[in-house]
């Protein structure tokens, strides 16, 4: 790893395997040079750019890693501003450029208005993912208004057009990919509902020729949870660019005098052996990086939840016998979902008074509390902080705190409305709550919920209510992180009905996030390949539940195959349990406290795809090569049979292995198990194993 300034103001970032290139040309433009495989850094040059005619402008030919609105430049742009003399052109000049260690720092500055744009760069060893920011600064004493801010563009080097993946899901249904071959004209991936959200996602995976194994791939994810856009366009010269950052819908932003707004970061980077060496980088990069430092490197606990079991009928006496039975399946924290507090009863009341409802638990929670402890398990509580039902009496006394319009009717949907974030009186009010809860209570794990869209977005409060939506984002990253700073031994996950906010930004304050309200085995075989494309598996939490779609239920041994796969969780209602499936779930739970930090740590190899194959076949191998864990799961087989030679990937050629599979103990070398294989016949409905393998 090395930050490379050469002369002629270019500046090559050295990553592990990359060459990322930039500089300045000779008409004074910030130009991006290259992106990719490793070449002599003495060759590279800011290339001329061909004489421009009355049509094709250089700037608009300029690749560039930062385009500014403004001048004979006519494609999209990554700054819009408008001055207060109402001048809303951008005509920027190099300032300089430094390097500290793994950081550079890139600085343009307009010729004549006090704006200042510092672009940054940050890389490490071992991987090539590079973070990417900008931090706009206005230098002046007036306000200068801002309409479109981006946090980086990436010009990808080949003429020929692009694949892009991302997704098309939906609640119950995330992560479901797409592809979209850019021709020319623009993608558009974004979200407008405050949160990152279900459907599309903030990043962009771009490739030709490539599959799981191999061929190039160029990405990068933006750490965002709120409205974000990823604007991927191809140019009339063939070019390629990706402009990612938070969405200009509905967005202004008033930046004040002497004030510097950092931009959410990029974490972008290119893969030269397909989709399979992009999830690995990003895992292993997101677990050192990204996931708050409390837990980053911990094993995460195998919990209970009792959301599928109870919904909103929770009381101590029924908890605790779910508690009993789950700490016998060898669960280690057990945590209760929606309806302990106000009025809960169901989804129309209660929401906002995070007070423990007195009738469920005439003795306060701790008696729960106190027997899920005695039971030598931690204990777990929900929150949906941002809500109001207008049943509740947060509501009754503080009407004016959920966003409105006097002129306008505020849609409940799910019977409840958003709070304005953007105020002190409710951050504080919130945080108040949710630390009296944790001051007072052995609580060791916070669920914090999000079950609807913001819409009807008046915030009177502000002056510039267009930035609501990004204040909204930054009030809840600002409470999560307080109350991790108060309380460093409670883990806090996120869940917005599922996986609704599940990005890389929310994984930069929360531990872990809630998936999906699809529990079913069958749908998670796919769900969880698509989260682990940019995601990190350890966050991924997945429970065992009693959910069946397809009416054809799998065994309890393959639900939990599926769910071992990722961080483990139990929410079935265990009291309905035969004691057989009660040993299952013991005996699976042991399992997977065995090999979990192969599965929450290790190097994910994906050599059989649910879909396309019939058989999922993933290999989870520790970073020595010295141990592995291998999932087959199938729901189904074309004809009820399927004769495969098991090839495993990611093992170490010279390293010899042994496991038991097929009722045998073999005992192979890694090159071996990659080029020849174990014959293995896959028969029938839900067939499911895990096979442990250990370098001799
Ligand atoms: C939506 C979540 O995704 C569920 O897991 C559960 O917590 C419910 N909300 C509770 O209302």
């Amino acid at each position: 790893m090395a930050i490379h300034i050469l002369k002629d103001n270019i500046f090559v970032l050295e990553t592990k395997n990359t060459h990322y290139v930039l500089g300045v040309d000779k008409y004074g433009y910030n130009r991006h040079i290259h992106w990719g495989k490793k070449c002599n850094i003495n060759d590279y040059e800011a290339k001329d750019i061909w004489d421009e005619n009355s049509n094709h402008t250089r700037l608009d030919m300029a690749k560039q890693e930062f385009t500014v609105f403004g001048g004979t430049m006519y494609r999209e742009s990554d700054l819009k501003v408008q001055f207060p003399d109402k001048c809303r052109e951008i005509d920027l000049e190099f300032v300089g450029a430094e390097a500290e260690e793994n950081l550079l720092t890139f600085t343009l500055k307009d010729k004549h208005y006090p704006l200042q744009i510092a672009l940054k760069y940050k890389i490490q060893d071992n991987d090539d993912i590079i973070t990417r920011w900008a931090e706009i600064t206005n230098t002046g004493d007036e306000d200068i208004t801002v309409d479109r801010m981006f946090s980086a563009e990436l010009t990808l080097p080949s003429t020929n057009p692009y694949t892009f993946k991302n997704t098309n899901g939906s609640w119950g249904g995330e992560y479901v990919e797409t592809e979209s071959t850019l021709e020319g004209g623009a993608l558009v991936f974004d979200s407008k509902r405050g949160t990152s959200g279900h459907n599309q996602s903030p990043y962009f995976i771009a490739y030709q020729n490539a599959d799981e194994n191999q061929g190039d791939v160029y990405f990068g994810t933006l750490a965002y949870s709120g409205n974000f856009k990823v604007l991927c366009t191809r140019d009339l010269f063939y070019t390629t660019r990706v402009s990612l950052g938070l969405n200009d819908h509905d967005f202004r932003y008033i930046l004040k005098a002497n004030e510097t707004f950092v931009t959410p970061v990029v974490y972008c980077g290119y893969s030269m052996n397909g989709f399979g060496e992009m999830s690995r980088q990003m895992n292993r990069f997101a677990i050192n990086n990204v996931l708050p430092k409390q837990f980053n490197d911990k094993l995460l606990p195998v919990l209970y939840n009792s959301w599928e079991a109870t919904e909103f009928d929770v009381n101590c006496k029924h908890q605790t016998a779910l508690a009993k039975l789950a700490s016998k399946m060898g669960v280690e924290l057990f945590v209760m979902d929606d309806g302990w507090f106000g009025a809960r009863n169901h989804d129309r009341a209660g929401l906002g008074d995070w007070f423990v409802n007195k009738k469920k638990f005439p003795k306060g929670i701790d008696e729960l509390i106190n027997n899920v402890n005695k039971l030598g398990m931690d204990f777990g509580l929900w929150f949906e902080p941002e809500m109001v039902n207008p049943d509740s009496d947060l509501f009754r006394a503080h009407p004016e705190w959920a966003y409105h319009y006097d002129t306008r009717e505020a849609h409940t949907l799910r019977h409840q409305l958003v709070l304005n974030m953007t105020r002190e009186d409710v951050q504080e009010y919130i945080f108040n709550r949710m630390d009296e809860m944790l001051t007072n209570h052995n609580i060791k794990y916070i669920k914090w919920d999000m079950n609807r869209p913001l819409s009807e977005t008046g915030a009177e409060n502000l002056d510039c209510p267009q930035e609501l939506w990004h204040r909204h984002n930054q009030a809840v990253y600002s409470i999560v992180d307080k109350l991790k700073e108060k309380h460093p031994d409670v883990a806090i996950e996120s869940c917005s009905s599922g996986g609704g906010r599940s990005d890389l930004g929310a994984m930069l304050h929360f531990d872990q996030v809630w998936t999906s309200d699809n529990t079913d085995s069958i749908d998670r075989m796919t769900m969880q390949k698509w989260f682990t494309y940019l995601k990190p598996t350890k966050a991924m939490r997945a429970w065992v539940t009693d959910i069946n779609w397809y009416n054809s239920p799998m065994s309890l041994d393959f639900r939990f195959n599926v769910a071992m796969q990722g961080s483990l969780g139990v929410g079935g209602n265990l009291t309905k349990y035969s004691k057989e499936d009660l040993e299952i779930g013991k005996k699976n739970v042991t399992l997977y406290k065995e090999i979990r930090h192969l599965v929450q740590f290790g190097d994910l190899y994906r050599i059989l795809d649910a879909k396309k194959d019939e058989i999922l076949f993933n290999l989870y191998v520790s970073e020595d090569k010295n141990e592995a864990v291998a999932f087959l799961t199938s729901a189904h087989t074309g004809f009820m049979k399927k004769e495969i030679p098991l090839k495993f990937m990611g093992l170490d050629d010279e390293k010899v292995y042994t496991f038991n599979l097929n009722g045998r103990d073999w005992k192979k070398s890694g090159a071996y198990l990659k080029n020849v294989g174990i014959p293995t016949t896959v028969r029938g409905m839900g067939y499911n194993k895990i096979i442990k393998i250990k370098a001799v």
